[in-house]
């Protein structure tokens, strides 16, 4: 059986802007099954070296039966937001990644990007991490000039995207979503999830794109 895969989701209720309880978690884990997802890493924003990781873990264990229950593999990652790297401890990302892999769903800036991106990428990928961009086509930088989208692939990053953006009509990320799926390099599409019936317009875009999602399961 084909386990489609989610690996951006803020499903993990109480640790940011997603699910505000355990019962919206589990509408979510519902409506996920309904839309044929067997396989979701919960990934909380992580956004400074100050988190809550006790909690993160906590509320993870605590939702990890219901997950059982509605047959979702549930594993626990991190949505990294460049603003949490810490330049004098790179090593630290590595606790990072989605959970028993070497992948770090890593999140730009929206605006702008620091000078040194490409430097700060390879270094990351020095210390043996995979990178997966989360959501490439809602950064400003991409957005006007497809030539960064390029530069991150030939940096060998995998590309995440969202759902949302098979079904925008905003022509900026219509504009890129159209040049990775020329390139074929839809490697991953995810709901980013924040409430039950995100789950519902992740089902609507697998429909559209299905054959072209390189890593639809595992
Ligand atoms: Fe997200």
């Amino acid at each position: 059986m084909t386990r489609v895969l989610d690996i951006h989701s803020h499903i993990l209720f109480g640790v940011d802007d997603g699910a505000e309880s355990i019962d919206k978690s589990v509408k979510m884990l519902d409506a996920a099954k309904h839309a044929g997802i067997r396989c979701i890493y919960a990934t909380p924003h992580w956004k400074s070296k100050h988190g809550d990781r006790e909690r993160i873990r906590r509320n993870f264990r605590a939702l990890l039966p219901y997950a059982e229950q509605a047959g979702i593999a549930l594993h626990l990652g991190y949505e990294y937001n460049l603003a949490a790297l810490d330049i004098l401890q790179f090593e630290a990302a590595k606790d990072f990644t989605l959970e028993n892999t070497e992948s770090l769903l890593l999140e730009f800036p929206f605006e702008s990007w620091p000078a040194e991106w490409e430097r700060i990428l390879l270094r990351l990928q020095r210390i043996g991490l995979q990178i997966v961009i989360a959501h490439p086509e809602r950064y400003l930088p991409v957005q006007r000039d497809l030539g960064v989208l390029k530069e991150l692939l030939e940096l060998g990053c995998l590309l995440q995207c969202n759902a949302s953006s098979v079904l925008s009509h905003r022509p900026e990320k219509k504009r890129v979503m159209r040049y990775i799926r020329q390139l074929g390099r839809l490697d991953f599409l995810a709901s980013d999830a924040h409430s039950a019936s995100d789950y519902a317009v992740f089902e609507k875009a697998v429909a559209q794109v299905a054959g072209e999602i390189r890593y639809p399961s595992y």
